[in-house]
């Protein structure tokens, strides 16, 4: 289990909410911990092999999307891994990977096919989303009749992203670049969603983000994960209420539960709850890779 890492040879580039990111020069060391956070805090608590899930869920997506997208990923062996990483390939082990740097977009690229979160917010009061205008009468998790790309902009840490229009994304990439992330998310949302909706999950939405080599557009971050998307399990999908999400809903269920104000500091949480958790993730890992998952 890994909360945190602590490589003191490598160049450390940011720690974010779930993944240690380290700065090799040509490339980057991608960690994912065990970290969780639940409405935007991180808990004290890991969930034992969760970064390791994670992980192996993201290189699972980029093999299979590979033949409609270029990624970043080199290489998730460590053995493999530039030598100043050799002390640590014990720690890096199935949870970690070696990508190629890019110059990431100043847009995420967030495609929603179903009506939630923020979305659902905006479609309440304007009837659309990102200025894209929606059929009237549609009730919290519908399915929209068609796939949509509503980008945001990156916020600085601790703010929330900022849906845009297209009009602004193409203000902020040129339109051409614009154009082409919007065709490839759409694309690879709609594999992902059939393929997982084949296989018991609703992808809702997700996130994906793109930077450029040389001009060139790459897939990069991590890919239809949880932690980038919305997983819903089919079996229970009910338009008309929030959906229960697949991953977090024991968690969300108990901190809701004893009333615990949704700020730090996060409580301590009980066994069973990271127990069940854990579970909910290997079951996202089985359902989608067909796979046991090696832990
Ligand atoms: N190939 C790449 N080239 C350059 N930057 C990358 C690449 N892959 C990922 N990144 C960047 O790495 C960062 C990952 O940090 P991020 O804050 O998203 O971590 P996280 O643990 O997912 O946290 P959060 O839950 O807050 O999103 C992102 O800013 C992303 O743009
Ligand atoms: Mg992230």
């Amino acid at each position: 289990m890994i909360k945190q890492t602590n490589f003191p040879d490598l160049k450390l580039l940011k720690r974010g909410k779930v993944r240690d990111i380290y700065d090799l020069g040509e490339y980057l060391l991608i960690v994912s911990t065990d970290r969780i956070s639940a409405f935007d805090v991180v808990m004290d608590d890991p969930i034992p092999d969760k970064g390791k899930i994670l992980n192996q869920m993201s290189v699972f997506w980029f093999e299979k999307l590979s033949d409609l997208v270029k990624n970043h990923l080199v290489s998730f062996d460590p053995k493999e891994y530039p030598k100043e990483c050799s002390p640590y390939i014990g720690e890096l082990e199935g949870r970690s990977m070696l990508v190629r740097k890019t110059e990431p977009l100043k847009v995420e690229c967030i495609v929603r096919g179903y009506l939630a979160g923020s979305g659902w917010k905006e479609y309440k009061k304007t009837g659309s989303i990102c200025g894209i205008p929606l059929p009237e009468g549609l009730k919290e998790a519908d399915r929209l009749p068609e796939p949509i790309f509503t980008p945001s902009t990156k916020a600085e840490e601790g703010m929330h992203d900022e849906n845009i229009s297209f009009e602004e994304a193409k203000r902020i990439l040129g339109d051409e670049i614009a154009e082409k992330v919007r065709e490839i998310s759409l694309e690879i949302y709609e594999f992902g969603r059939r393929f997982a909706e084949e296989r018991g999950i609703i992808i809702a939405d997700t996130k994906f983000e793109f930077g450029l080599i040389d001009g060139e557009l790459i897939l990069i971050d991590e890919v239809l994960t949880p932690d980038s998307s919305r997983f819903w399990p089919l079996e229970e999908y009910e338009p008309g209420r929030p959906q229960k999400s697949f991953d977090k809903q024991f968690l969300r269920d108990y901190l809701e539960s004893i009333g615990w104000p949704k700020k730090p500091p996060p409580p301590k949480l009980p066994k069973e709850i990271i127990e069940k958790t854990r579970e909910r993730y290997l079951e996202a890992y089985r359902r989608i890779t067909g796979k046991e998952m090696e832990v």
